[in-house]
């Protein structure tokens, strides 16, 4: 595997003769590193699924570097959703739109919408203008584990499934964008995520989106996901840590001793901005072999912190499904 300086052209040009030809390379967003293919090719984005083993029922998010783009791949653009993606596009924001034919079944799991984002960073814009066409990419993480804010984590996480991996960088936002649908002046949020739910609700009514109907209209979001291999415990205090073989992801610098024997601080000072840009790298590096459960500080759920927390619900989740 390859991982290359995205500011090279080189890795730009290698990059898009791998996707011409239908294979898939691993790039930088401003929220996570996502694993692209073409996005009109439905063989291309089939190996998605295998690299990532992610279930077939589970849509793939469409990056596109233009407006043009979207209008080639939906059947309408309505002006209350053109309102909003003037407003935050480029950016950390998808949005589910009815798909046309143009667009594989295999990338929206059948349904007739498709959700398209067109990002911010410098090398995926350059990536996906220079590839000419939109790229189909989720996270570039195995199914179901943590997300990769660096080219570092992707290269360990798929090793030598892949050929190439644009290294970007740090991404300024390390949290996956804020999935959201439009209708009658309403905006549905699907997934929190680096766009707040302050931030939108200038632009309508918010409705969060769960239960039933969620599992409906956005089969990918399951309850349980974003888990690190140990098990992870939301606390309140340090003094529910009773396990000393464990980590901890504190929210802000803990005031007592700490009964674990590796401690991350999100942020010093409470900036959320901050602790989501350290999120999944610090969780990652919390996730050892040596180590026998995770425990996470609850952090306060208002802007960036929603995004948060409905990550470590599901991580949670997951650890204590059964
Ligand atoms: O920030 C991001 O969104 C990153 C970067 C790489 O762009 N991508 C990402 O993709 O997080 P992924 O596959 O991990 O999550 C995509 C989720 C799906 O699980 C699904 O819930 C929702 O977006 N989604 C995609 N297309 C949809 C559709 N047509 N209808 C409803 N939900 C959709
Ligand atoms: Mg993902």
């Amino acid at each position: 595997m390859l991982i290359l300086k995205g500011d090279d052209d080189l890795a730009i040009g290698l990059a898009c003769e791998l996707l011409k030809k239908g294979e898939v390379v691993a790039f930088p967003t401003e929220t996570v590193y996502g694993l692209g293919a073409d996005a009109l090719n439905p063989y291309a984005v089939a190996k998605i699924f295998e690299i990532k083993k992610r279930p077939h029922f589970d849509p793939i998010i469409v990056h596109v570097a233009d407006l043009d783009w979207v209008k080639r791949i939906v059947r309408d653009f309505p002006e209350e959703v053109r309102r909003i993606t003037n407003r935050f596009w480029p950016g950390p924001l998808t949005v589910i739109l009815e798909k046309n034919e143009k667009v594989p079944d295999i990338v929206t799991a059948g349904l007739p919408t498709v959700g398209i984002r067109m990002p911010s960073h410098p090398v995926a814009r350059k990536l996906i203008d220079s590839f000419g066409r939109p790229i189909a990419a989720p996270s570039a993480n195995p199914f179901g584990y943590i997300s990769p804010t660096r080219a570092s984590h992707v290269a360990r996480l798929l090793k030598e499934k892949i050929s190439l991996v644009i290294d970007g960088g740090e991404p300024s936002f390390g949290i996956e964008s804020t999935v959201i649908s439009v209708r009658d002046g309403k905006i549905y949020i699907y997934r929190f995520g680096a766009l707040t739910l302050e931030e939108l609700s200038e632009f309508g009514e918010i409705i969060v989106v769960s239960g039933e109907s969620k599992s409906r209209l956005s089969p990918g979001q399951l309850p349980y996901h974003y888990a690190p291999n140990r098990p992870l415990k939301i606390v309140e205090s340090i003094k529910e840590i009773e396990n000393p073989s464990s980590s901890f992801l504190a929210f802000m610098e803990p005031k007592d001793k700490v009964n674990a024997k590796y401690v991350r601080v999100l942020t010093k000072t409470g900036d959320l901005r901050e602790a989501a840009s350290n999120f999944f790298s610090f969780l990652i590096e919390l996730d050892r072999e040596d180590v026998e459960i995770i425990y996470a500080e609850k952090v306060p759920e208002k802007g960036l912190g929603r995004a948060i927390m409905e990550r470590l619900k599901k991580a949670e989740r997951k650890t204590f499904r059964t």
